[in-house]
C-alpha cells in the first residue's frame, strides 16, 4: 500500500515538474520572439508608404529595385541593429536561352542590395556561372529563380523582366 503511494506521489511531482517546464520554456521562447521596439537609430519610418506613389515595372507591378534606388524607400538591414551589413556586388550572369526569345540577365546588383550571399550560395545556386541546370520548367515549379519570383519578388509572368537580352 505505501508503496503504491510514493509511486502515485513521484509521479506527480514528476508530471508538475515537467508542466513547470513547460510553461517555463514557452515563456522564454515568447519572450524571444515577441519582436522588440526598434531602436530610433537609423531612424526607420513607422508610418505606411501608400503603394500608389512607388514607381511601376513594365507590367504595372511596383518596383521595388527603383522604390529603393530613388530613395522612396529605405529598408532595415536588419531587425538586429548589431548585426553587420551584408556585401553589395555588380555582378551580370548571362544565361543563353535557345531559339528566339531573348537571354536572360541575371543581374546580382540589385538582389545584393535585398538579400545576402548566403541566401542563394550554395542551396539555391551554386557559385559557378552555368553549373546549375536552370529549366523554365523548374523556375515554374519553384525552384531557382521561382524560390522567390512569383512569390516574394516580381511574377514569372513577366517575362522580359528576366528575358532581357534580346538576340539582335
Ligand atoms: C538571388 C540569388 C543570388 C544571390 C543573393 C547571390 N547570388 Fe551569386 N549567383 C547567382 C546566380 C543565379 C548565379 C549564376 C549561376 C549559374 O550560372 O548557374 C550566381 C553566380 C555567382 C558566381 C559565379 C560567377 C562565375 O562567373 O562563375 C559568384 C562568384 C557569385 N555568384 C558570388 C556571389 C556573392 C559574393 C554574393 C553575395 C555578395 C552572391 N553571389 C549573391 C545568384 C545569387
Ligand atoms: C524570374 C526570371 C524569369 C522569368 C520571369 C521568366 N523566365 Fe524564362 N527563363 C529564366 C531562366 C533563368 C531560364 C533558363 C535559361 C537557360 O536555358 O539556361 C529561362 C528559360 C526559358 C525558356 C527556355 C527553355 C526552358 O524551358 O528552359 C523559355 C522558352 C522561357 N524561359 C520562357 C519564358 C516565358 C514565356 C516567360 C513569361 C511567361 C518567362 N520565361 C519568364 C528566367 C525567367
Ligand atoms: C532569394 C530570392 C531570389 C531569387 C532566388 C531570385 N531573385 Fe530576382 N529578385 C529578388 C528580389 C527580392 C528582387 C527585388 C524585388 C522585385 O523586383 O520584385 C529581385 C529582382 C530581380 C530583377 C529586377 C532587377 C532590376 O534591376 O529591376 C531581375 C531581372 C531578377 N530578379 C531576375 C532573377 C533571375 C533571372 C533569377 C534566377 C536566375 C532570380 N532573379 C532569382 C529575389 C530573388
Amino acid at each position: 500500500m505505501a508503496i503504491k503511494w510514493i509511486h502515485r506521489t513521484v509521479l506527480v511531482i514528476t508530471l508538475l515538474s515537467f508542466s513547470l517546464l513547460a510553461f517555463y520554456l514557452s515563456t522564454a521562447y515568447t519572450q524571444q520572439n515577441t519582436p522588440q521596439e526598434v531602436p530610433q537609430q537609423g531612424a526607420p519610418q513607422q508610418h505606411a508608404i501608400p503603394l500608389q506613389i512607388l514607381p511601376k515595372d513594365n507590367a504595372g507591378n511596383v518596383d521595388w529595385v527603383k522604390s529603393l534606388n530613388q530613395g522612396i524607400i529605405k529598408p532595415l538591414e536588419s531587425l538586429d541593429p548589431n548585426k553587420p551589413s551584408t556585401p553589395v556586388i555588380d555582378l551580370d550572369i548571362v544565361f543563353k536561352v535557345k531559339g528566339d526569345l531573348p537571354d536572360v540577365v541575371y543581374p546580382h546588383y540589385p538582389h545584393t542590395q535585398w538579400l545576402a550571399c548566403s541566401n542563394c550560395h550554395p542551396k539555391i545556386f551554386i557559385m559557378q556561372a552555368g553549373a546549375n541546370k536552370v529549366t523554365m520548367k523548374k523556375i515554374e515549379e519553384g525552384q531557382f529563380c521561382g524560390r522567390c519570383h512569383g512569390i516574394v519578388a516580381f511574377p514569372l509572368s513577366n517575362c522580359t523582366r528576366c528575358h532581357s537580352k534580346p538576340k539582335r
